[in-house]
């Protein structure tokens, strides 16, 4: 395993680099994406074992589920500008590290094993420079068994706020986090996380559904005809959700935390916007009048799944006419899509490790690194661009996928040519989504996580940042047994 102390020597020797075809096995600089003189905020983060009543009262508690800092689905916020330096300890039994998924941070922040850092043991620390140079939405989990620690609960909430937005004037505001459990409805235990069968299909869904942590589906009050903010996650690691509401006033006001312009969704094709695992979108709904309701399903499944019920409670509001709040436009750096160079990308299955592309050269830091068995998955059931990521007996760190340049643009598509769905989550960046060969109505947006329907070919476009990135499917099992490969940008 590399040392993070290599990593950082090897930054600083290659300094700020230009790009050449020889460049493949030079160490990107760990770029920070906020000045020195930001705003520090230090916090303390740890995770560990608890113990969860998840099938709700009377019934058998739940032991060993994951929390950061004892609390389910810990939220963190803190506004645009701010760097979080983050203490963390691993007070977990097994290794972990942890990933600020979305955030654009310097990559030896990015929390990948063992790309970015070593995973960290039991009873050991790491600090993360977290600087937040963009508002939005965001989560953070761990990058080391996600199958295993983010089934068992291991995920928290970042919101950044941008003091632009309080002139919105939201009167509420209200989380809601997709994510199952897959227990033993008798006694409260886990089942396995990672079977063979899901791994190589759709996924292991959970055993019961749940709302933020409740298999009883959240009552909310909101004030009536007020304006509520719903921030949404998908944080289950195999479930695909149809988001919907029961209300003409509602509209998508953000993707993946980037603003758009509010896309209502009574205009979307089945009025539904479709989020696999990790994607998030903030939604404008306007309140009915007191003691009236609405409904937020899940519309994937034959039998709609009523996710959350607002309830109007009167606050002394007038009804008006509904306009969906536009956020201030993101100001992530664009890529410029006429002048970018092309790339293609098919997600495939793979009957077992396979390996394309050119090595390391020797000298590279990263040329003899090997992926923790206790991070990944027993077998490989996928790749990408015939390279997968090492799992069971193959933990070598396969070659990346494509060396890039530093600010540079690229527009990559992505062909999902298997009989499943993936969500394609890109680290380090917001992209563009610019077109897809199925969704034609759907104008372009930022995200950091795109999903591809089998037989779909979805383009996307960013501006590379310097660093080695991963790029997986979030459908854990998948990444956790070879769906996952990297880039370097130099
Ligand atoms: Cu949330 Cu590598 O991802
Ligand atoms: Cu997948």
């Amino acid at each position: 395993m590399i040392s993070r102390r290599a990593l950082l020597a090897g930054a600083a020797a290659a300094g700020a680099v230009g790009f050449a075809p020889s460049a493949l096995g030079r160490v990107p600089a760990s770029v920070d994406t906020l000045p020195k003189s930001a705003p520090v905020r230090r916090l303390a983060l740890s995770a560990a074992e608890m113990e969860m009543p998840l099938l709700g009262p009377g019934k058998p508690v739940t032991k060993g589920f994951c929390a950061y800092n004892g609390t389910p689905f810990l939220t963190l916020r803190a506004p645009v500008g701010t760097r979080l330096m983050v203490d963390f300890e691993n007070r977990l039994p097994d290794l972990t590290t942890v990933h600020w998924h979305g955030v654009r941070v310097p990559y030896l922040s990015d929390g990948v094993s063992p790309l970015t850092q070593a995973p960290i043991p039991a009873g050991s620390t790491f600090t993360y420079n977290v600087p937040l140079p963009d508002p939005g939405f965001y989560f953070f989990h761990p990058h080391c068994d996600e199958t295993g620690q983010v089934g068992r609960g291991l995920v928290g909430l970042l919101v950044v706020d941008d003091p632009a937005e309080a002139k919105l004037g939201f009167d509420a505001e209200h989380f809601i986090v997709v994510k199952d459990w897959r227990l033993d409805e008798k006694d409260g235990r886990w089942l396995e996380m990672f079977t063979d069968e899901g791994a190589s299909t759709a996924g292991t869904f959970g055993t019961v559904r749940a709302t933020n942590g409740s298999i009883v589906p959240p009552r909310v009050e909101a004030p009536a005809y007020g304006d509520v903010r719903l921030r949404v996650i998908v944080a289950d690691s195999t479930r695909t959700i149809d988001f919907g509401c029961e209300t003409e006033d509602a509209a998508i006001i953000a993707i993946d935390g980037q603003a758009l312009t509010p896309l209502p969704l009574s205009k979307l094709p089945n009025e539904i916007w479709r989020m696999g695992p990790a994607m998030r979108i903030d939604v404008h709904v306007r309140m009915p009048g007191p003691g009236e309701e609405v409904k937020v399903y899940d519309y994937r499944t034959a039998e709609p799944y009523l996710l959350t019920t607002l309830v109007g409670v009167d606050k002394g509001r007038k009804k008006t006419a509904f306009r969906p709040k536009a956020l201030p436009p993101a100001k992530v750096p664009l890529p410029d899509v006429k002048r970018a160079s092309h790339i293609d990308y098919l997600v495939q299955t793979a009957a077992g490790p396979i390996v394309s592309g050119d090595p390391l050269p020797p000298d590279d830091p990263l040329a003899k690194a090997l992926i923790a068995s206790a991070c990944v998955g027993s077998k490989t059931f996928w790749a990408i661009n015939r390279n997968s990521w090492g799992a069971g007996a193959d933990l070598r760190l396969p070659p990346p996928l494509a060396t890039l340049k530093d600010g540079a643009s690229y527009v990559v598509s992505i062909t999902n040519v298997t009989k499943h769905v993936h969500p394609m989550h890109l680290h380090g960046h917001v992209f563009r989504v610019l077109s897809s060969s199925k969704k034609k109505d759907i104008p372009p947006y930022l995200a950091d996580t795109v999903m591809t329907e089998p037989n779909e070919t979805v383009e996307i476009a960013f501006r590379a940042a310097s660093g080695d990135w991963v790029f997986h499917c979030h459908i854990l099992e998948h990444m956790d047994s070879g769906l996952m490969g990297w880039i370097r940008v130099v």
